[in-house]
């Protein structure tokens, strides 16, 4: 693919990822959750896309899209390639799509031609954990780990995953069907840096080499609701208070620990009136480092401060743990690979690891996995200002042509 084909391609995949923008639950900012009615729209229009392309294209019970372009060999291998189609509410463009368009661009690129494996491109379903609570449900169901817990969460108006998907018009018995029964020569993922080091560096790419684990927990302070005018200061189990003392001890923690980051991104009060004491606080909590041991201390810690907080106040505190997912590295061959493929195209081959969840941490366990960054203008995502180079998709693309000609020629 020459220059000119490579520019071209990457203009479409962005302006194709801008169409998707479109489809959202309120009008004026792009705001998908799982198998939200807008998502209808997204898979009709990544089908047309997929089909055009030559592939045979299918919705598994899960809500994952999935496109499958025919290799040569036999028995059957297969590539995978894709990101999410969920987005956070009041969200950018790109985060996830693009990975999944770069995947259909890659496709595009071959003009036909077949590979000694078969590519699925998928778009997942789920990966953001903003309607349920917890994430992955896409990339789950492809491990075969959506567990029954999971399919029985609730979102905030009590309908569970399994209803959701009924309610999509797919069948709930059947998301076992999305687990990947084809060998797996391995999975990519192209996706947003999501931050502002490739920026500051000047370079559009990064090879990942890991993914930093992850804790997310939901925390509920319970103190006793009164009048806020007759209810003297020194009587009280104020929930807010509670929590707002704890959310200054979590943000402290974070800042004296190298490395760590820790985000309350979520806090409510109820009753929730000017006038009343909050009788109770629910809070999340995000916890992230590159070392698993060094989180898990931290959620400990953050637990324990937590607890002594609501016992001098006289309240009592639960604690549910959503997610709890070890810091994941990459393939170190098809880190190799990738490194390789960004060099031949004449990009610095840069290497950082990955502060942000991806659905590549989920597919680890089941086949190699590698993950290439694109820069992040200023930085910026999980915002409606969210940007992406059209030179970096390019950049990105010649160095996903390069990939699979370097696969093909390791597997023929
Ligand atoms: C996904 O965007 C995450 O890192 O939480
Ligand atoms: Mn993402
Ligand atoms: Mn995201």
């Amino acid at each position: 693919m020459n220059a000119a084909d490579t520019a071209t391609r990457a203009a479409e995949a962005v302006r194709r990822c801008h169409v998707l923008a479109s489809c959202s639950e309120e009008p004026g900012v792009t705001t998908r959750r799982f198998l939200s009615p807008p998502m209808h729209d997204v898979h009709a229009q990544v089908r047309q896309w997929m089909q055009a392309a030559g592939m045979t294209v299918t919705v598994d019970h899960a809500g994952n899209v999935r496109g499958v372009y025919l290799g040569t060999s036999a028995p059957p291998q297969r590539l995978y390639i894709g990101s999410h189609l969920d987005t956070v509410p009041a969200a950018g463009a790109f985060d996830g799509i693009l990975g999944v368009m770069l995947g259909l661009a890659l496709v595009e690129s071959l003009g036909g031609r077949r590979l000694p494996f078969a590519i699925e491109v998928v778009g997942f379903s789920e990966e953001e954990g903003v309607r349920f609570g917890t994430p992955f449900i896409g990339s789950r169901a492809l491990a075969g780990s959506l567990g029954q817990d999971l399919l029985a969460r609730k979102d905030a108006h009590g309908h569970t995953v399994v209803d959701a998907i009924r309610a999509f018009g797919l069948d709930p018995s059947r998301v076992g069907e999305a687990r990947v029964d084809t060998p797996a020569v391995g999975y990519l993922e192209f996706h947003i840096e999501q931050g502002p080091v490739l920026d500051g560096l000047d370079l559009p790419l990064s090879v990942v080499d890991a993914i930093v684990g992850m804790s997310q927990l939901t925390l509920t302070f319970a103190g006793a609701a009164n009048h806020a005018g007759t209810t003297p200061m020194t009587a009280r189990h104020d929930a807010v208070a509670a929590a707002a003392e704890w959310v200054l001890a979590v943000e402290r923690l974070a800042l004296d620990t190298a490395g760590l980051v820790a985000t309350v991104g979520q806090v409510a009060a109820s009753p929730g009136a000017t006038n009343v004491i909050a009788g109770t606080c629910t809070a999340t909590l995000d916890v992230r480092h590159a070392r698993d041991d060094v989180r898990g201390t931290a959620v400990a810690t953050l637990l324990e401060h937590a607890g002594t907080v609501a016992t001098r106040r006289g309240l009592e505190l639960w604690h549910h743990v959503r997610l709890d997912h070890p810091a994941t590295a990459m393939d170190a061959r098809l880190i190799a690979l990738l490194e390789q493929a960004v060099a031949d195209t004449g990009a610095p081959a840069h290497h950082m690891a990955s502060g942000a969840g991806h659905d590549a941490m989920v597919l680890a366990r089941h086949m190699p996995v590698a993950m290439l960054f694109l820069r992040s203008p200023g930085g910026l995502s999980h915002h409606p200002d969210e940007a992406v180079r059209e030179a970096d998709v390019a950049a990105a693309l010649g160095a996903g042509v390069r990939f699979l000609e370097l696969l093909a020629a390791e597997r023929s």
